[in-house]
């Protein structure tokens, strides 16, 4: 390995311990709040469910980062509704659910089958597989509740929110290629995309099943699609309205 290496394959899976809990508290706190307003629905639960996978996903995943010299504190802190403000309160759950089902866990997938198509080490091999199995089910959840939802209500709202979601989703630096020169080789061996084929599976995995997936639901994915073009064309507009 590189020097560098394994600090960098440590961060990322640290960050990525940090994100699992942050999800576990997220699905917990959905759960009671679908309750609340919809209490037959199946998706409270899967989210229930959910919150526990995704504690276990955040040991696999501190296990892997302190195995590279990287130890993460995966104590759970806080889970913040990341809703904007003027939505009723079932409107804000769907604003969440889509943001970290139908697009969070829909790119996970994609990202943790593009890491199982390459040479990974057996270990880290083992972690991607088991998270992978249980995304799978996460972006499933999501994609339900929005169908679940769009036949009662008016989902188009969302529409306009979706650039903000996506903004959100990715780190800052995605659609530059500064990063790319600076990465030191084998990332994908210990499950790390390198930069340019991070972008590249954001890009497809929106443009195959993300976008497709809010239009068959009512969501006009085309305030989105704008702002895929955009960042694609190098433009720094903010996201949203
Ligand atoms: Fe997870
Ligand atoms: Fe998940």
């Amino acid at each position: 390995m590189t020097p560098d290496l394994p600090r960098l394959v440590g961060e990322a899976w640290a960050f990525r311990a940090r994100v699992e809990v942050d999800a576990a508290l997220r699905f917990a706190r959905l759960a009671s709040t679908i309750a609340e307003f919809d209490p037959d629905s199946p998706a409270i639960a899967l989210m229930r469910r959910a919150a526990e996978d995704e504690q276990r996903h955040a040991a696999l995943c501190a296990a892997l980062s302190a195995s590279y010299g990287v130890p993460v504190d995966t104590s759970p802190g806080g889970s913040s509704d990341i809703a904007p403000p003027g939505l009723s309160r079932r409107q804000a759950v769907l604003y969440e659910v889509v943001a970290a089902c139908c697009i969070t866990e829909t790119e996970s997938v994609a990202t943790l089958a593009t890491l199982l198509e390459e040479q990974a080490e057996p270990r880290v091999r083992t972690v991607l597989h088991e998270i992978a199995r249980d995304e799978v089910i996460h972006g499933k959840m999501g994609w339900a509740h929005l169908a679940r939802e769009a036949a009662l209500l008016d989902v188009s709202f969302l529409a306009r929110w979706i650039p903000v979601m996506l903004a959100g989703t990715i780190d800052e630096g995605l659609f530059s290629n500064a990063r790319s020169a600076a990465e030191p080789d084998g990332l994908l061996r210990h499950g790390v995309l390198p930069h340019a084929r991070k972008r590249e599976v954001f890009v497809q995995t929106l443009l195959e099943v993300v976008f497709p997936g809010l239009d068959t639901y009512g969501v006009d994915s085309g305030p989105a699609r704008s702002w895929l073009t955009e960042r694609q064309a190098g433009g720094a507009a903010p996201a949203g309205a």
